[in-house]
């Protein structure tokens, strides 16, 4: 089927997008599924900072790639063998689909799925192959979703079937931001009621962190950024303190008011500056993990001292250590509740040509979660 897309070809051009167009907006070819695969119209898609490093080059994918990975849709074919999901059924996949046989798998980290990451790396679905071209030539998938499209065929072991009476232009959300930062605090951190919580970069990841940090009982709840924008959206996600990271008494003062630094912090910004400050504010014992995906080739410069000294841990989270089939009910649960104001974050809704613009804004730190709506 004739499909229109968002097309990524070139990565690395100057800015501003509005002007240069990165992404270029193409009627693009879409195959039917395959096995096991199933093809969602897309009702919307939210941007995030992982689809912008595509774009400036500082993540290199394969080329030429449909970018977009947060979203939601609805199933309207089904491939072969797929007996989970039918037509009409409204979805959410993740961005890493599972295989459910490797060792990621079977211990309860389908985020680190073995085939679908080597699939996500080669810009295929977990099937190894790649259902959108155009002229004959194949285009890339971006995580095995590539939202940023009227359609997308993905894996069926990628999605969560959820209710028909969340707005798309939040349900989205659920599928990078919120899973990752809610998941980042609620799984990985291993939070209990009462830890003091600093979240680092309060973009959609970020922001989504201080929510769940607000929601899981923290004592107090740190945004940290160089944007004071940000910071006053903070606020209103549940921050009781927020900080510029550029502030040079910045780190006495979060050690004044937690007395000492925080029990948990959270890196969202993606910068190894940023991990490093993460570190930093935590106190002795404290947890410290890494969300950020910078260049894989970034090195951190933390003390190896303290993290022996003081028993302080560092951990990585990739989508949130989330089980999406328990976790994203579970969030929507909370976000029902009132308890996650995802509804706040899903700032405007754009069409496919206002992308180039959007990606300025975010590159500029500013915007909280844009939404796509093809
Ligand atoms: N681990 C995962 O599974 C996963 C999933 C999604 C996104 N990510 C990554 O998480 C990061 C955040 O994504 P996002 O979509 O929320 O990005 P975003 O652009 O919406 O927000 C990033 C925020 O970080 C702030 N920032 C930049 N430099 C900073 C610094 N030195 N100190 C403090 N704040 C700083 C920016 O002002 C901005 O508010 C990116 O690196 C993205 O690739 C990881
Ligand atoms: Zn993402
Ligand atoms: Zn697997």
């Amino acid at each position: 089927m004739k499909i229109k897309a968002a097309v990524l070809r070139v990565a690395g051009l100057k800015g501003p997008y509005r002007d240069t167009k990165p992404l270029s907006i193409e009627t693009v070819d879409l195959d039917r599924p395959e096995r096991e695969e199933v093809l969602i119209k897309i009702a919307a898609a939210g941007l995030c900072h992982s689809d912008l490093v595509a774009i400036d080059g500082e993540r290199p994918k394969p080329m030429p790639i449909v970018l977009g990975h947060e979203t939601v849709g609805v199933v309207s074919e089904v491939g072969p063998g797929v007996t989970a999901f039918e037509e009409g059924d409204y979805v959410i996949p993740s961005f890493v689909a599972s295989c459910g046989k490797c060792e990621m798998c079977r211990i309860g980290r389908p985020g680190l799925c073995v085939a679908a990451s080597d699939a996500n790396a080669k810009g295929t679905l977990m099937s190894g192959g790649q259902r959108l071209h155009k002229n004959g030539a194949r285009l890339y998938h971006h995580s095995g979703v590539s939202a940023f499209a009227e359609f997308a065929v993905v894996s069926e072991h990628s999605l969560v079937k959820i209710d028909h009476n969340i707005p798309a232009q939040h349900a989205a959300l659920f599928g990078c931001a919120v899973m990752t930062g809610a998941g980042a605090v609620i799984n990985t951190s291993g939070i209990k009621a009462g830890e003091s919580v600093a979240v680092i970069g309060a973009g959609g990841v970020g922001l989504s962190a201080v929510m769940a940090a607000a929601a899981a009982g923290s004592s107090q709840v740190l945004a940290i950024d160089i944007n004071d924008e940000k910071l006053h959206a903070a606020k209103n996600f549940g921050a009781t303190h927020v900080f510029n990271a550029t502030d040079p008494d910045m780190l006495s003062k979060v050690k004044a008011v937690t007395g000492g630094g925080v029990h948990i912090a959270i890196e969202s910004a993606g910068v190894p500056q940023a991990l490093e400050l993460a570190f930093e504010v935590t106190r002795i014992g404290g947890c410290t993990v890494a969300a950020g995906l910078p260049n894989p080739e970034k090195k951190i410069n933390i003390s190896h001292f303290l993290l022996g000294a003081q028993e302080r841990t560092l951990k990585g989270s990739y989508m949130g250590s989330c089980i999406p089939s328990r976790d994203i009910p579970k969030l929507l649960n909370m976000y029902r509740q009132g308890n996650l104001a995802v509804d706040k974050l899903a700032s405007d809704i754009i069409g496919f040509d206002d992308l180039n613009e959007a990606f300025d804004l975010m590159g500029k730190g500013g915007a909280l979660r844009n939404v796509l709506v093809p």
